[in-house]
């Protein structure tokens, strides 16, 4: 079983030996408390699956924040306010399972690698599109971790306006100017739902207001510029875009392409594609489940 833990969603993916998906489900957390609604989706989705006779093995929960993989632990998670969260003690407590912890992004950037936008690339950037903004590197078909399992915190790239609050305490963060919420608050929206729903929401005030539209663009400047510089660092073979990039993609990818082609050093000689998702706000979840799967067969959590 693989569960995302996100800001204002929840997602489980459920798949089998041979991987392929039993269950899948998307929830949007509406005003209530993230972590008790995934546990509420994890025990649902567990019975479904008894239901049908099916054994669950174990889950991996992918969340938006620092993981310590070896304790099951999330470091730091800005968006949720979590500190020292023992999510895998807590999570196996719950469901009765054995449980570990990965980073959102990149459980994300692992689904879209095995079976989404990036299938067949040995080199690969996936970026979230969610409250926050986070990458899942993938070189040589495995996630780069950094030397404590923290590596992709983009969001957290001074790119952003200087002035911008971050969830992590600092200012002038990426995701402070092109997360969703900052997204939501440029173009003058509010919306609960899930980043998917926000989305149309915000596509729907483009499409009644230039001067929205407008603002879009600029958030897609900004979100090139942060492309650009992943692709100066890594020269992967692309750059995939996901969660509310997705929909928003006709505001905002006519100006990461022009970015990408004014500041990637290597643009004239080498190809850098740049790629929508193509598993939605499941990405997550079902990384995470590729993950669970590796600890069967591995019969640990993989270091
Ligand atoms: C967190 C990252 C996470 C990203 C996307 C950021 O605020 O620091 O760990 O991957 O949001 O959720
Ligand atoms: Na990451
Ligand atoms: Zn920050």
């Amino acid at each position: 079983l693989g569960l995302e833990v996100n800001v204002d969603y929840v997602s489980a993916v459920a798949i089998d030996l041979g991987g392929a998906v039993r269950l899948e489900r998307t929830v949007a957390v509406d005003g209530g408390d993230p972590y008790d609604v995934a546990v509420g989706l994890a025990q649902l989705a567990a019975a479904e699956l008894t239901g049908e006779g099916i054994r669950l093995t174990g889950a991996t929960v992918a969340v938006p924040g620092l993981v310590d993989r070896r304790n099951g632990v999330v470091a730091m998670a800005p968006n949720l306010g979590w500190r020292g969260r023992p999510v895998a003690d807590d999570m196996g407590e719950a469901t009765g399972l054995p449980v570990a912890v990965e980073n959102d992004a990149n459980c994300a950037a692992l689904a879209e690698a095995r079976r989404g936008a990036t299938v067949g690339l040995g080199q690969s950037v996936y970026l979230t599109g969610t409250v926050g903004i986070g990458a899942g590197v993938i070189s040589d078909g495995a996630i780069v971790r950094g030397t404590s399992g923290f590596a992709g915190e983009v969001g957290h790239i001074p790119l952003g306006d200087p002035a911008a609050s971050c969830g992590c305490g600092r200012q002038g963060c990426w995701e402070a100017s092109v997360g969703l919420r900052a997204v939501l608050a440029a173009v003058g929206v509010s919306e609960d739902g899930t980043p998917l729903e926000a989305a149309e929401a915000v596509s729907r005030r483009a499409a009644a207001d230039p001067g929205a539209a407008e603002t879009l663009e600029g958030v897609g400047v900004l979100l090139g510029k942060g492309v650009a510089t992943m692709a100066n660092i890594l020269n992967p073979d692309a750059v995939v875009l996901g969660g509310f990039f997705v929909p928003l993609a006709p505001y905002l990818l006519p100006a990461v392409v022009r970015e990408v082609e004014a500041h990637v050093t290597a643009a004239p000689y080498a190809t850098l594609d740049v790629r929508l998702s193509t598993l939605g706000l499941r990405a997550a979840a079902a990384g995470a489940a590729e993950e669970a799967l590796t600890q069967v067969f591995t019969g640990a959590t993989a270091v």
